[in-house]
């Protein structure tokens, strides 16, 4: 739902149920789907109604509420028995983005460490899920105001090239990468965003455009292939991008062709900033060729709308993510601060200064 900021926000608890903004449908229809069972936010998890790491993290934990609210014991041991079948039903959805988990598994513990009746930890779940909704909103607020910061002093206006979405649409609002760019907007800083169009699923064409164009953004779609060129003529001052999971080391998965841009952009002396959450960072894996790669339908390559685009006998390989190499990054942007990828350890303590 937008408020008349045109902000967005595509997870929200209404009459008694969660609406999700149908981002499969966007740009050409701007439309709501209803959940209120905890199957169908599964489902609504996998089909990509809702996508982006933070997003499917919210969307989630509302699903493990959903679940709970379905369960009809008023035995604690049954309850819980009954909610982890849930838990585990949501967490095959999506392997990459380590959110989901995160969600998750903050809200199972939240329901083993309640006490109090069955009916009363339902309703501490349901508050849990908005506290994770309201947390990543500020979080992304956070992002976007650290990232303004650690952007170049000149020229006096940037043009920032992204690739994918990591806006509002992909969190609980605002935005990772294009929270960065809203507080650049925001305080005078942008020029303009150049948005790869991000093959095979487009969230580039038809998410980050229209978002910027919600808020009045200026904003140049380019084709995947096109950034290196467009690095070359000086169009590009800065790269950011979102992340699905950060390893300990800083190496991230990132929708796929993010790993080719960062290396352009190393080519080109171009800054490339990943922007996330420390609900991104999986401090458990020490490097990113530990991180599972999710693998979808090839129709996403063969297929667009009507149209097949080769011929049978062809075989395809769809995977959904890569892995840029920390050595890659000029830094990570976090609600904490922005660490050099080497420094990502210290994104746990809160700065001070
Ligand atoms: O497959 P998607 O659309 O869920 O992939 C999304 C991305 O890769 C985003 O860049 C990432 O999740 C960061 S969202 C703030």
């Amino acid at each position: 739902m937008t408020n008349s900021l045109n902000q967005v926000y595509p997870v929200i608890w209404h009459n008694n149920a969660v609406s999700l903004i149908d981002q499969t449908r966007l740009p050409n229809e701007y439309t709501f789907v209803e959940i209120s069972r905890s199957e169908d936010m599964a489902r609504a998890i996998k089909t990509m109604i809702v996508r982006g790491a933070p997003a499917i993290g919210v969307a989630a934990a509302y699903g493990i509420y959903l679940g709970a609210r379905e369960i009809e014991t008023t035995n604690r041991e049954e309850f819980l028995a009954q909610l982890e079948k849930v838990a585990q039903l949501l967490s095959e959805t999506r392997p990459t983005a380590v959110n989901l988990f995160w969600a998750i598994s903050r809200m199972m513990k939240t329901a083993y460490g309640s006490l109090g009746t069955v009916e009363e930890l339902k309703q501490t779940l349901w508050q849990t899920a908005q506290n994770i909704n309201s947390e990543d909103l500020q979080t992304c607020q956070a992002i976007g105001d650290n990232g303004l910061q650690a952007l170049p002093s000149s020229p006096d206006k940037l043009t920032l090239l992204t690739h994918c979405n990591a806006g509002a649409l992909a969190t609980a609002g605002y935005g990772t990468a294009l929270g960065v760019v809203r507080s650049a907007w925001r305080s005078g800083r942008l020029e303009r965003v150049f948005a790869d169009e991000t093959r095979p699923r487009l969230q580039g064409a038809k998410l980050t455009t229209w978002e910027c164009v919600q808020e009045g953004i200026p904003v140049t779609l380019i084709t995947d292939n096109m950034a290196a060129h467009c690095m070359k003529q000086g169009l590009i001052h800065v790269v950011v991008v979102g992340a699905d999971r950060i390893a300990a080391n800083g190496d991230t998965a990132n929708k796929i062709g993010t790993y080719s841009v960062a290396i352009a952009a190393k080519a080109h002396q171009i800054p490339f900033f990943v922007a996330a959450p420390l609900s991104t960072i999986d401090f458990a894996l020490s490097d990113g060729s530990m991180i599972l790669i999710e693998e979808r339908h090839p129709e996403e390559i063969y297929q667009v709308g009507e149209t097949i685009l080769a011929p049978t006998g062809v075989e395809f390989y769809n995977p959904a993510f890569d892995v840029t190499p920390a050595e890659l990054i000029t830094a990570i942007i976090t609600e904490n601060g922005v660490f050099a990828p080497s420094d990502l350890v210290k994104s746990q303590v809160k700065q001070v200064a």
